[in-house]
């Protein structure tokens, strides 16, 4: 029994110096449990003469209770004292200042798409869209590419199942635009297109702009002027050198290839240019009077142009991008340049 009051110290000394509930019940089970300090000295009760064993015993208890009394206290502060240091490490400073978010903008290239409308609106020409999935008629058919055309292998073209295709070019929006319409009309279409090639200056998805105008009496010329005052208004150069090679369209007949002068060096020559002085922007022609028939217009009676240019390559022009690639990888630093 003189052990007791020993324990009892110890015991109360190792709560109190415990901060987690889980030390507090190792603490708890060296003195509480099966074969702890207390409960020992319990089983050797048997041991003591019977006239002192109900004495010892009750002395026991009393210690017992004092300690589970001590032990309750001691978990209540230590749960208050983990709940204080949980709000503290979660705690808000609602007065701190804001992270700050800068304000976004238009993607470059829908910067570009709206620029080359706005452009065109401003000569009367309308904007048609159309679906990126089209079926073979739309894309290659109607536009005098029957299926064994050589042509068809220019485009490297992506398949969907069931036999339909991401288009390849926009020139199915003018199909659509003329089963619909009766001429005269001035149309531009813009919109994505998709072809199986990615380098620097390729990607699988970029965008075209077509015109098409049809009229009765609408020529080269009338192509030439438009196509010419275009580059020239969205360059901002009142002098810039336009330039029409023939090339081939199965759509088209005549065809050509529009270049105009390298912006970068005048037409000097460069890497951009590959040291030639031009730069190809786009393809052009008279609509093929198969095309035309293709979408019920009398070819005797209508006749006009349309052309096609890369709005994405007039934007790397346009501001200096030396890398397709940038406009799709959405790197905030790179698109914060064109807010
Ligand atoms: N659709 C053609 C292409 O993507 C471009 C073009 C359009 C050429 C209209 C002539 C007339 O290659």
């Amino acid at each position: 029994m003189d052990k007791l009051d020993t324990i009892l110290q110890e015991a109360l000394a190792a709560f109190a110096a415990v901060d987690t509930v889980a030390l507090l019940e190792q603490a708890k089970a060296r003195y509480l449990g099966k074969s702890g300090a207390l409960t020992e000295l319990l089983k050797q009760l048997g041991k003591l003469p019977a006239e002192e064993r109900r004495e010892a015993g009750a002395e026991i208890n009393r210690a017992k209770d004092a300690l589970e009394q001590a032990l309750r206290a001691r978990k209540d502060a230590i749960l208050e004292l983990e709940l204080q240091r949980q709000l503290a490490s979660e705690s808000l400073d609602v007065t701190l200042p804001g992270r700050g978010h800068g304000s976004g903008g238009l993607h470059p290239a829908t910067r570009t798409l709206e620029r080359i409308e706005q452009l065109f609106r401003s000569i009367g020409f309308a904007v048609a869209e159309g679906p990126e999935i089209e079926t073979d008629f739309y894309n290659f058919t109607a536009l005098n590419t029957p299926e064994d055309h050589p042509a068809r292998s220019m485009h490297d073209t992506f398949y969907v199942e069931g036999g339909d295709l991401l288009r390849t070019h926009t020139s199915p929006i003018q199909v659509r635009y003329m089963m619909n319409h009766q001429p005269p009309f001035k149309v531009i279409a813009p919109g994505r297109v998709y072809r199986v090639d990615s380098d620097a200056t390729h990607s699988p998805m970029f965008h075209q702009v077509e015109g098409l105008w049809i009229d009765e009496y609408i020529t080269f010329a009338d192509l030439k002027g438009v196509v010419a005052d275009f580059l020239r208004r969205f360059f901002e150069q009142d002098d810039l050198k336009v330039r029409f090679r023939p090339s081939f369209f199965p759509f088209t007949e005549p065809s050509a290839e529009i270049d105009m002068g390298c912006v970068f060096c005048g037409g000097a020559g460069c890497r951009v240019c590959s040291h030639t002085g031009w730069l190809e922007v786009g393809g052009c022609g008279m609509v093929h009077p198969n095309v035309l028939k293709h979408v019920n217009i009398d070819s005797q009676r209508y006749q006009g142009f349309a052309f096609g240019m890369g709005p994405d390559r007039l934007t790397m022009l346009r501001y200096g991008v030396n890398d397709l690639r940038l406009f799709y990888e959405n790197d905030l630093r790179f698109l914060k340049q064109f807010n």
